[in-house]
């Protein structure tokens, strides 16, 4: 699986030749699995019809502010948080400028304005345009505030011209794009995340299990794998691919998953659990499936073994995060877990209908020992992504202090 798969990208269209590239890079970014939300502005639409964006993306194109219709369906603020990344290709000198200033005086200018998702940009303009000090120093602000940009590139341009102001191919675009979800934060880590449900067997055909689609975990999994760590997800049964560059261990029940665990942890640098793993198991699975004769039926259960407080107590335990679904008091109970099972941090989810489980979005609330952090609702993507940043940081402090002491009972054998 590629890392632009299940990616949300909003390529933004603006008025110029190159547009008709846009239409190629659709395809591209389709092919490797990214969902892409074609928004073009008026003048795009002279050089490629919005038909064209709309057959190869699959989805309407957006193009007016003011659509009732569309905003029924997606409101634009609501587009602008859907976006895991938004891509302004070709991005016209007038497009550049407004962006510079903030302007929001049409659909594509309010979305980035609106968004919290990386922006980047892929200007296509002609060479005297480019290299005006105008433009110049347009580009300086959008570079200041993290603005990615993708080219120009060099050579023959439409207007019969010659110089730096083409668009970059789709290829180098898409490939850009990529770059911009990783980074190195977790470099040459080694993590493992535990993800999804547990199923603990009554009979052949019948089990107890937790409520998990595995979203979390695996948003995770590509969070830290786009970080540079080494990832090996260990998921309960799930309907879900594997992301791109992650190693899979698949496990039906707690005990299992507990080996598959310790198998890993000496090799482990980050535990991550956030499999929802059934406290209780069988005693005694029956060996054939139970006749439904009896109006009662009692399961004898005896508790599961708890895998993240067994790894939080190995005498050279991996920095540990744990999570805490919470019905109520989400952050007292957060808070006595992170104590009771002796971990680095907790993500404490409150979980109901449509809440935590059984939705694509979630929201956090993230304690560790001397400090906590609330990351709120967006999709489980994007909270991956942040939480993984904290983590980061955590670990990375956790690290500096253990090294200090280290070098101070150097000192002073
Ligand atoms: O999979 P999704 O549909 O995306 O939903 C995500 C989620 C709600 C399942 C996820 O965000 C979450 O909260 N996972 C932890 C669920 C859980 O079991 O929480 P808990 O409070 O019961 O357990 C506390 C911690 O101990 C968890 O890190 C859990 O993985 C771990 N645990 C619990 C029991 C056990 N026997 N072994 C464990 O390792």
């Amino acid at each position: 699986m590629d890392i632009l798969a299940n990616k949300r990208i909003i390529l933004a269209v603006t008025g110029g030749i190159a547009a008709y590239k846009s239409a190629e890079l659709v395809r591209r970014l389709r092919r490797c699995g990214a969902e892409v939300q074609v928004v073009m502005t008026q003048a795009a639409a002279e050089f490629v019809t919005p038909l064209t964006f709309q057959a190869l993306s699959g989805r309407p194109v957006r193009t007016e502010l003011f659509d009732t219709d569309a905003e029924a369906a997606m409101g634009h603020i609501e587009l602008a948080r859907w976006a895991d990344a938004i891509l302004v290709a070709p991005c016209s000198a007038n497009t550049l400028a407004k962006l510079a200033q903030g302007l929001a005086d049409d659909l594509l200018t309010t979305l980035c304005l609106a968004s919290d998702a990386p922006l980047a940009i892929a200007p296509a303009m002609n060479r005297l345009m480019w290299s005006n000090p105008a433009t110049r120093s347009n580009l300086d602000l959008l570079q200041t505030r993290d603005v990615q940009i993708f080219g120009p590139g060099d050579g023959d341009q439409a207007c019969g011209e010659t110089g730096e102001g083409r668009m970059l191919e789709p290829e180098e675009l898409a490939d850009k794009l990529e770059a911009i979800f990783k980074h190195h934060t977790l470099a040459g880590q080694r993590v493992t995340i535990t993800a999804g449900p547990t199923c603990e067997a009554i009979d052949p055909v019948r089990f107890i299990s937790n409520r998990s689609s595995g979203k979390m975990g695996f948003a995770l999994a590509a969070a830290a794998t786009e970080a540079g760590a080494d990832v090996t997800l260990i998921s309960g049964p799930v309907q879900l691919e594997t992301p791109a560059g992650v190693r899979r261990i698949d496990v039906i029940s707690a005990t299992e998953m507990l080996k598959a665990v310790m198998a890993n942890i000496t090799t482990t640098d980050i535990f991550i659990a956030c499999a929802a793993v059934a406290d209780y198991r069988l005693q005694t699975p029956a060996t054939s499936k139970l006749k439904k004769n009896a109006e009662e039926l009692q399961l004898g259960l005896i508790k599961n073994p708890d895998i993240l407080a067994e790894v939080a107590a190995l005498p050279e335990a991996p920095f540990t995060l744990g999570f805490a679904a919470e019905t109520e008091d989400l952050k007292k109970n957060a808070q006595a877990k992170l104590r009771a099972k002796g971990i680095d941090m907790i993500a404490a989810n409150q979980v109901g209908h449509k809440q935590g489980f059984d939705t694509d979005h979630n929201a956090l609330e993230v304690f560790w020992q001397s400090g906590q952090h609330s990351l709120p609702q967006a999709s489980k993507y994007k909270l991956a992504r942040a939480l993984i940043k904290l983590l980061a940081d955590q670990y990375d402090s956790k690290s500096k202090t253990v090294h200090k002491t280290e070098n101070i009972n150097d000192q002073n054998p």
